[in-house]
């Protein structure tokens, strides 16, 4: 803390370096600077305080300076152990104003490299606000929404359940902060959730878990799903994993991928991201689907649609990209090919079974370097190269998506927060998605900044096919 400022990163000297990268990342998100610009006199979110907790990158710093210049109030977190960029996290920290020494920003709790009890003191530090409760949710993932709903559920229920074997090391740690927060305060969440008016939630992983909390009945406040935005999905999913997966690999390995064989695992957004960028820089891809459109889709794009125990002994490169759990084992680990490479781009470290390959007798690991290891297996003689421990690689061995494409997803992200804030009356507890024509303003936006000429609707050509001249174009079951 310094004066009124409570903040935890690595080091506030960095600032300076990242506030030359968040200048850089300003000019790539014309989105966010744009909602600054129409935003700035009407400060929609005046009163609103933010909860925060998605990926502490540079351009999440842009999304962080752009909610305060609407008026809102911040704290925030990371929401992967690995995925902070320092430097960023400082200059938010510092703010534009400030001085490493008299730091005039926004309360920040990340750092890179947390410890999984770090992780969720940061997660609680978003939720302890002086004096006050947050009001509004901005997530990545659905921890921080966890956090408030299974605190409440513990408060009314006047404990923690007692540890289960079969708990992983992670929800062991989760229950031991709420333990803990539940024996000093029997209503901290359950006031949090009532005081929150609702969550703005990022990808699909998070989306997954608030329809989940939805059904249960346990949903104490509205929800924007963000992520099925077209403008988020289609793009931040797609076109930024594209980018982004060489980008970590590259980092993680500098191994050449052209010529190799490479296994991508779901071929979703993210998986049709993947597989394109590795096909584009000349790999052999094989992808794995359970769902027949999707794999159909593998098909037309020119990829072998296999199974991972059909295809692992002969893959160089496997990546993960299934938003499900245990996709690659402990056995499919040991049958690869010595020093294969392997990575997860999926939202949790549960697709690949770390904890088994931790656990095992018959392995040494070794580390190479930050997020770079490598797992030798005593009976085979081979070894693997395992990226971030099994947490996402694009964001844990490089530094994410680029800023243009987030700066889609983090326009329909402020978009959904004002939404919420200032229409709560409009939206009763459930999942949302933004209105369409707001996803197209902010394509529009992008469109515009790439230097892309629309082409304009004639008053007779939207009536023959049933739309506005201004939009929506689409039905709400259009596909794109
Ligand atoms: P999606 O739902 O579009 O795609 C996932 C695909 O995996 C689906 O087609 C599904 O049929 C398939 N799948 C499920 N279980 C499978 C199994 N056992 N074997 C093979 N395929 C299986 O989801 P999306 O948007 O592609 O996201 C995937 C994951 O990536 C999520 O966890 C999401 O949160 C995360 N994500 C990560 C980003 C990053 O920057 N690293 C960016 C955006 C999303």
């Amino acid at each position: 803390r310094v004066g009124d400022l409570e903040f935890k990163v690595k080091d506030l000297s960095l600032a300076d370096a990242g506030r030359q990268q968040i200048r850089l990342a300003e000019h790539e998100m014309p989105g966010l600077m744009s909602l600054r610009e129409e935003y700035a006199e009407s400060q929609p979110l005046a009163g609103a305080r933010i909860a925060g907790s998605i990926h502490m990158t540079v351009q999440t710093a842009v999304l962080i300076e752009t909610l305060v210049a609407l008026g809102a109030e911040v704290r925030w977190a990371s929401c992967n152990i690995f995925s902070t960029q320092d430097e960023a996290a400082a200059a938010v920290v510092v703010g534009k104003n400030g001085t490493p020494e008299a730091p005039a920003g926004v309360p920040v709790f990340a750092w890179k490299g947390e410890t999984l009890e770090e992780y969720w003191w940061c997660s609680e530090q978003i939720m302890t606000w002086p004096g006050a409760e947050p009001n509004m949710i901005l997530d990545d993932g659905g921890d921080a929404t966890m956090l408030v709903i299974k605190g409440k559920e513990f408060e009314a229920a006047g404990g923690v359940p007692d540890t289960d074997p079969a708990w992983s090391a992670e929800e062991k740690v989760f229950h031991e902060l709420l333990r803990a927060s539940v024996a000093q305060s029997s209503d901290k969440y359950t006031k949090i959730a009532d005081a929150v008016q609702g969550v703005t939630e990022e990808t699909t992983t998070g989306v997954h878990r608030l329809y989940h909390f939805e059904e249960e009945g346990v949903l104490p406040f509205p929800a924007m799903n963000v992520n099925d935005a077209v403008t988020k999905s289609k793009f931040d999913n797609k076109y930024g994993t594209r980018h982004s997966l060489l980008d970590g690999i590259n980092r993680g390995t500098d191994a050449l991928i052209g010529g190799k064989k490479a296994l991508v695992c779901g071929y979703g957004d993210v998986g049709k991201g993947c597989a394109e960028a590795l096909a584009g820089q000349g790999a052999r891809v094989q992808v794995t689907e359970v769902d027949p459109i999707n794999a159909l889709q593998a098909m037309m794009d020119g990829f072998d649609v296999v199974t991972v125990d059909q295809a692992i002994a002969d893959a160089d490169i496997i990546i993960t990209a299934t938003g499900n759990k245990d996709i690659i084992t402990f056995e499919n680990m040991k049958a690869m090919k010595n020093k294969a490479i392997l990575g997860n781009i999926g939202h949790f470290d549960n697709e690949i079974d770390m904890a088994g390959l931790e656990a095992s007798d018959d392995v040494t690991r070794i580390n190479i370097k930050p997020q770079v290891d490598e797992f030798e297996f005593a009976s085979t003689g081979r070894s693997i190269i395992v990226l971030s421990e099994g947490r996402l690689l694009n964001l844990g061995n490089a530094t994410g998506h680029p800023s243009f494409v987030m700066s889609n997803s983090f326009a329909d992200q402020v978009i959904a927060q004002i939404e919420l804030f200032t229409k709560s009356d409009q939206y009763p507890i459930g999942v949302y998605r933004l209105p369409k024509i707001l996803d197209e303003k902010v394509a529009r936006l992008h469109v515009e900044a790439l230097g892309g000429t629309l082409t304009k609707l004639a008053k007779d050509q939207a009536e023959y096919i049933g739309v506005d001249v201004e939009g929506p174009f689409k039905p709400e079951h259009y596909r794109y």
